[in-house]
């Protein structure tokens, strides 16, 4: 119920104060402080993005929730505690990480996402769905985005944490994440509320092109025009930013996103070997049907153009297969 929730919110945000602290303050979260400052996370972006420390021990949230008198088993059920094998008690779920507050679109602490302070599995261990936190509905900050989004009418989607905070430094504050999860329809309907378009920022390998295939009709059907960002190959965006900078990052990609349609056409020509004359047709065919799902006959004619002229192709061949192509679509 309503009493429950608010009690729960409160339990996250007393939790993500007690990790910032330990990781500003304390010698416990030194090691934390220098993971972050290793990759580039400034004072500023802690503090705006509330990021924090979980120490090792079992029990540091857990004694600190049951002094101030939550109930624990209502703290298990917000994902805060783990209830013991043999039913003895409650321990703390995020230990040894770096602690990401998740917000709601009030700016409510609603989950919590802890980062291992090296490699191992799982790297990100988010809350669970609870009755406060529903994955496909929420986005990694929604909040702190709004303003921007809704005076650009644009909205920038990430992969991860890193990336939005990396990206809120180089100055892009309409940035929000989907946390690994696949994009919903749900969350395609809440952004198109508060924006025109979409540009797709993901990771520059395989996983996150293929993501990006999946994103653009989730957006589009919704109704918001899409664009994708592209970053070299094996590069995500909290990479780029550190190793070219912000300025780099919004010069070579933020401002220069392709259509989909170009996205698609460039992510396609990637899976034929254009030296051979077979390679080239498959190529020019898997083009046209892309093209063929476009529903203006303007942008239709423009990108056969362009493939015209890029394969000294006639314009009439390439739009009778399109038309071709549409029929079949009907
Ligand atoms: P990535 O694997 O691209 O991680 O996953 P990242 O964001 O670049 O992380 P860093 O830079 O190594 O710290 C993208 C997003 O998928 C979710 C997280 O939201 C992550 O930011 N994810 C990933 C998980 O929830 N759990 C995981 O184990 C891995
Ligand atoms: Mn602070
Ligand atoms: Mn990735
Ligand atoms: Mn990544
Ligand atoms: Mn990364």
């Amino acid at each position: 119920d309503g009493g429950d929730r608010d009690t729960l919110i409160k339990a996250h945000e007393l939790a993500v104060k007690l990790y910032h602290y330990l990781l500003m303050n304390t010698t416990h979260g030194q090691a934390a402080l220098q993971y972050l400052r290793k990759r580039g996370v400034t004072d500023k972006q802690i503090d705006h993005f509330m990021i924090g420390y979980a120490p090792p021990e079992w029990d540091t949230l857990s004694r600190f929730l049951e002094k101030r008198e939550f109930d624990s088993a209502l703290m298990e059920k917000g994902g805060l505690l783990i209830a013991k094998q043999d039913k003895s008690g409650y321990i703390d779920r995020f230990r040894d990480r770096i602690m990401f507050p998740i917000w709601n679109r009030d700016g409510k602490v609603i989950a919590l996402a802890g980062r291992m302070l090296g490699e191992g599995q799982p790297k990100y261990l988010n809350s669970p769905e609870t009755m406060l936190f529903n994955k496909s509905r929420n986005l990694y900050n929604f909040h702190h985005a709004r303003t921007a989004m809704r005076k650009s009418r644009r909205i920038v989607l990430f992969e991860g944490y890193m990336d939005v905070i990396k990206a809120w430094s180089a100055g892009v504050h309409n940035g929000v994440a989907s946390m690994g999860t696949a994009l919903t329809d749900e969350h395609a309907a809440i952004l198109q509320r508060n924006v025109d378009e979409a540009v797709i920022c993901y990771d520059g390998d395989n996983a996150g092109q293929a993501a990006a295939l999946k994103t653009i009709p989730i957006l589009e059907r919704a109704g918001l025009r899409v664009q994708v960002a592209m970053l070299p190959k094996g590069m995500d965006p909290d990479e780029y930013i550190e190793k070219n900078g912000a300025e780099a990052f919004m010069r070579e990609t933020i401002e220069h996103p392709v259509s989909s349609t170009k996205f698609k056409l460039l992510t396609a020509k990637k899976n034929h070997i254009l030296l051979e004359e077979e390679g080239q047709k498959n190529y020019l065919l898997e083009a046209v049907g892309i093209v063929a799902v476009l529903d203006s006959p303007t942008e239709r004619e423009f990108y056969l153009k362009e493939l015209s002229r890029e394969f000294d192709m006639s314009l009439d061949s390439l739009k009778q297969d399109c038309f071709e192509r549409r029929q079949q679509l009907q």
